[in-house]
């Protein structure tokens, strides 16, 4: 769990305020959840045979003996916020979040235990334009951060559920046949999830898998229609991507579509952007059939991909410091100060606090970025006056309080 520090916060926010910025542009509404859920609401919606519930969870007992879980993930606590307030049942919802989510995984380069997400969720279209929208807009994204030249799309169909149950009892077949090159994991989920066998890393199991029965083959119409509508839209709008036969992604809702943006630079934890349908959950949760869609980033992935290419954001956090010298001049500075926030929207004034001759003042001035300084000696307060002066090289004149608001909001 990492400390997000003064250093780091520019790119955050610029990273942050593109991102609203991106997803406003399509009309979604954000929606904010509680990070602790039941217990149970997580087990049901990611399944239990999945990394995350097996070994990732914080789970613990409150006072009242339930268990509660800090949310690995957004799309259960969005579903169950939906229903329980019925934004779902005959509407459409395109929303979104941001927050902090947990897992407990072995931290490295890209995957640490508190992280990050921006989310988004459509429920109430089963159309494949609503799934080649949220990949435009993932798109648009990397191409407002400068990312779009380093970032790849993958995408599949996993089909519906019945055509994946058929399909899966194959795969148990055939690896059943190879069992004795299978590892424990893989032995496992033969039988309760073979799907995920699919994305092994091991290369020995991959070697197998490539005389395995093909996902594609068991597709049922309807699921091999969408995905061709998907393909479709995105060929039109000119995003590139490659079919993968063997993306499954890790969390067990979802049927149909399903894609990752992928950063190779990045290393073994290369995945920023994952998502897909998941038209059976908020069923499944309790609510009424409806049809759903989303994907949600990793905002520590992405910090990481900007910093490796030097995208880094340099914001100085002021425009103007005041310093002062003399009796009386530190209150009549912050009480000027106070006029100008409060007449030039946006202005950024930080005060210079703990005394010093001007030279000091004016050190940490240029060290904190300041473009200009406001100075107030004991004759400016006397004359009510105030000498400006811009930083690296600029002018420097002595004007009347009254008329330093217009100066400074043509200056800053
Ligand atoms: P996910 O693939 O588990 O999907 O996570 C989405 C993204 O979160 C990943 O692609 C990655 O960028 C980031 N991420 C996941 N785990 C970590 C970690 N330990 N450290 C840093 N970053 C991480 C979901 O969570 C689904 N809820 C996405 C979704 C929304 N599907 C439909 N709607």
């Amino acid at each position: 769990m990492n400390d997000c520090l003064p250093t780091q916060s520019p790119l955050w926010q610029k990273i942050e305020g593109t991102v609203k910025d991106v997803i406003s542009a399509y009309g979604y509404s954000e929606v904010r959840m509680p990070i602790v859920e039941m217990t149970h609401l997580f087990r049901r919606a990611i399944g239990e045979i999945t990394d995350v519930i097996e070994k990732e969870m914080y789970t613990f007992e409150d006072r009242n003996g339930n268990s509660l879980s800090l949310r690995p993930e957004g799309t259960a606590g969005c579903v169950r916020a939906g229903i329980e307030n019925g934004l779902l049942h005959n509407q459409e919802q395109r929303l979104w979040y941001m927050g902090p989510m947990f897992r407990h995984e072995r931290p490295q380069k890209g995957r640490y235990r508190q992280f990050h997400q921006f989310g988004v969720e459509v429920f109430g279209l089963h159309c494949p334009d609503v799934d080649a929208e949220l990949i435009m807009m993932t798109t648009r994204l990397w191409r407002k951060l400068g990312v779009i030249k380093y970032v790849r799309l993958e995408i599949n169909s996993i089909g519906s559920l019945e055509s994946r149950a058929s399909y899966c009892k194959k795969l148990t077949n055939f690896l059943m046949q190879h069992e004795p090159v299978l590892d424990d994991d893989c032995k496992r989920r033969m039988h309760n999830n073979p799907l995920r066998i699919l994305d092994t890393k091991v290369p020995e199991i991959q070697a197998i898998l490539t005389d395995a029965p093909k996902l594609s083959e068991y597709l049922d119409d309807e699921s091999k229609q969408h995905f061709a509508g998907l393909c479709e839209l995105l060929d039109e709008a000119g995003i590139q991507y490659t079919v993968n036969e063997k993306l499954v992604r890790g969390l067990d809702y979802y049927n149909r579509t399903v894609f990752e943006w992928i950063a190779e630079s990045l290393g073994s934890q290369s995945t920023i952007c994952g998502g897909g349908r998941y038209d059976g959950l908020v069923e499944q949760l309790g609510g009424k059939a409806t049809p759903a869609v989303g994907f949600a980033m990793g905002v520590e992935r992405l910090v990481l991909l900007m910093e490796t290419l030097e995208l880094r954001a340099t914001r100085h956090v002021v425009d103007v410091y005041m310093v002062t010298s003399g009796k009386g001049t530190l209150a009549a500075g912050m009480k000027l100060a106070e006029t100008l926030r409060e007449n030039i929207f946006g202005l950024r004034i930080m005060m210079h606090f703990g005394g010093g001759n001007f030279k000091k003042q004016f050190k940490r001035a240029n060290r904190i970025g300041a473009s200009v300084v406001l100075v107030l000696g004991e004759d400016e307060v006397a004359k009510n006056e105030v000498t400006f002066k811009i930083l690296r090289g600029g002018e420097q004149r002595t004007i009347s309080q009254d008329d330093i608001a217009e100066k400074l909001g043509k200056l800053v």
